[in-house]
């Protein structure tokens, strides 16, 4: 697949500054990206998620800043192979500050993941959102985004999770990856039938 931040017609602001997560800035980037990434969580994620990422990942963690160097939007992700198959990324967290949304920002932070994850040989990216998070599954589906699976009670709200792929190489849907396999996180209480790890798709 062609790289996507090819495409011209976003509508991400010029003023802004688009960057990868610096590790050597830790401490100031991971306080904003908690702030704002907690503003809209229906449950905190702990430290050791986000160092979980970012320690393995931080390449694939970018972030947009305004002209005061303050955080606007930030998308968290990951690469590894799923279960013996497909490389697979995955968009563990989005979110933009709420005054700067409607303006193709997290479009942009989620391109910038993708086409690195594409770099790195990426067979597809996969996440779990809300069903009823319309800006998301807006933003997910123009993207090229497909719906696998709806995932019942997905949540510790209640609420259902849609999984979404995209594929990124041709016949790779066919290897017969199980999306219902839930994502392991060092630190985090043992899996029962609801996945403790609200991967982005808790963001509302
Ligand atoms: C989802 C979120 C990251 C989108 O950020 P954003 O910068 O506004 O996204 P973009 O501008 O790139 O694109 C959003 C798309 O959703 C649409 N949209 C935004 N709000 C919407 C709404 N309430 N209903 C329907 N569509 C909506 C926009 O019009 C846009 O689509 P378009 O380009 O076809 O017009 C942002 O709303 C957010 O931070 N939400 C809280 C956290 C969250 O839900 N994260 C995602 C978890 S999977």
């Amino acid at each position: 697949m062609a790289s996507l931040t090819d495409n011209s017609t976003t509508k991400s602001p010029s003023t802004l500054r688009y960057i990868q997560y610096d590790p050597s800035r830790e401490i100031e980037y991971l306080t904003a990206m908690r702030q704002l990434i907690s503003k809209d969580l229906s449950e905190p994620y702990s430290i050791y998620v986000y160092r979980y990422f970012l320690y393995q990942w931080g390449d694939l963690c970018f972030l947009a800043m305004d002209s005061n160097d303050k955080l606007v939007g930030v998308v968290v992700s990951k690469l590894e192979p799923h279960r013996g198959g497909p490389l697979r990324g995955y968009i563990a967290m989005l979110a933009v500050r709420e005054e700067y949304r409607g303006q193709g920002i997290a479009t942009r932070l989620v391109r910038m993941a993708i086409d690195k994850m594409i770099e790195r040989n990426a067979d597809e990216v996969a996440l779990e959102t809300e069903v009823v998070n319309t800006a998301a599954m807006k933003l997910y589906e123009r993207l090229g985004f497909l719906r696998s699976k709806r995932l019942h009670r997905y949540y510790l709200n209640g609420n259902s999770a849609y999984r979404l792929v995209l594929y990124l190489k041709e016949g790779v849907g066919s290897i017969g990856a199980n999306y219902d396999y839930p994502v392991p996180i060092p630190g985090a209480p043992p899996q029962t039938t609801t996945p403790q790890i609200p991967a982005g798709g808790s963001v509302v």
